[in-house]
């Protein structure tokens, strides 16, 4: 439906106007990293980030990446931990290309903290972008509403524009070609016992990133077909186990439309996958946990690690059955 834009075209609609002076000397923010429980995997266009699916997301609280930006007049600097990156790294030209699209000409000095592996699955990407967008906004004085920055963070990250908000966010596929109904919402629900921890089975960089395993897995899988009815069904099912606090409902399908999405990515050719030995492991000791009496899930995104849905009331059994847990306590 309608026309495509490009994505500079995307970011003037968004700012209407509003200009690159800076209302004051850095601009600052923070966005949480997000954890989808009914997964984005495949586009419908690979420039904008737009989503064959929607998709539904829990924000981890404090747990995300700090970001400082103000404008500089000299090369680009990005400091990443405290660690100054090189113009080499890839972190640093991603940065690049997409401030690009707002002005190529404005260079930055960027300070980025991140409380998670960077690139290690763990949807660093999806809070740097918010951060980095927010982060603008506050430079620039834009005060934009969050459909504007979920649009403006999507075109960084898909999975960015679920960092905008905190609790439960749903990205809403759309199906415009121009992308402006493809956002995220905050849903109007809470689970406060709802926990999500994670283990980590590796931190080596992934062998493929994301962008090009979904890519991959889009034109070259035979199961890719099945994968949209998937998440229909996983999306109501969560949405309702959410509003009922079901807890089985809700960690049986985000399991398996976690494993339903790693299975399209095994049947592309080459094959995508991101499982090591250690992740098999875990994710038997998982369904033997299960299988003798406790209540925990699995669930995974493009990387090796496995991270684990649990009720807090089960923390202490959960703490004893996976001694290497590193538990997240969303606010
Ligand atoms: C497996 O948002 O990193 O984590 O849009 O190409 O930047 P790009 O991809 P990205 O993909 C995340 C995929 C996922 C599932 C999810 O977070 O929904």
């Amino acid at each position: 439906m309608g026309c495509s834009l490009k994505p500079t075209e995307v970011i003037q609609s968004v700012l209407a106007g509003r200009t690159f002076q800076p209302a004051k000397a850095e601009g600052k923010a923070f966005a949480p990293v997000n954890i989808a429980l009914c997964k984005y995997w495949g586009k419908r266009d690979t420039a904008l980030n737009l989503p064959v699916t929607s998709s539904l997301s829990m924000s981890l609280g404090a747990i995300g990446a700090h970001t400082r930006i103000a404008p500089v007049d000299g090369p680009d600097q990005v400091w990443l931990n405290d660690e100054k990156l090189t113009d080499a790294d890839p972190f640093v030209s991603r940065l690049r290309a997409y401030l690009d699209l707002f002005d190529p000409a404005q260079h930055y000095t960027i300070h980025t903290a991140s409380d998670v592996p960077v690139a290690a699955g763990l949807a660093s990407s999806a809070s740097g972008f918010a951060a980095l967008v927010l982060a603008l906004d506050d430079l620039y004085g834009w005060s934009l509403d969050p459909t504007s920055l979920s649009i403006l963070a999507r075109l960084g990250s898909g999975s960015a524009c679920r960092s905008i908000y905190q609790g439960f966010v749903e990205w809403q596929a759309g199906e415009q070609a121009d992308g402006m109904d493809s956002y995220a919402v905050r849903l109007d629900a809470d689970w406060p016992a709802l926990r999500i921890g994670w283990i980590e089975c590796s931190s080596a960089p992934k062998p493929i990133g994301s962008r090009a395993g979904m890519k991959r897995t889009v034109e070259t899988s035979a199961l890719y077909a099945a994968w949209p009815d998937q998440v229909a069904r996983d999306l109501a099912a969560i949405k309702q186990a959410i509003a009922q606090h079901d807890f089985e409902a809700l960690g049986s399908a985000a399991e398996s439309n976690a494993l339903a999405m790693h299975a399209t990515m095994w049947a592309a050719r080459p094959p995508v996958s991101y499982w090591l030995p250690e992740t098999v492991v875990t994710l038997r000791a998982v369904w033997q946990a299960r299988e003798q009496g406790l209540p925990v899930y699995a669930t995974m995104d493009a990387g090796p690690n496995v991270k684990l849905l649990y009720l807090a009331d089960d923390r202490e059994r959960i703490r004893a059955a996976f001694p290497q847990l590193h538990e997240v306590s969303p606010a």
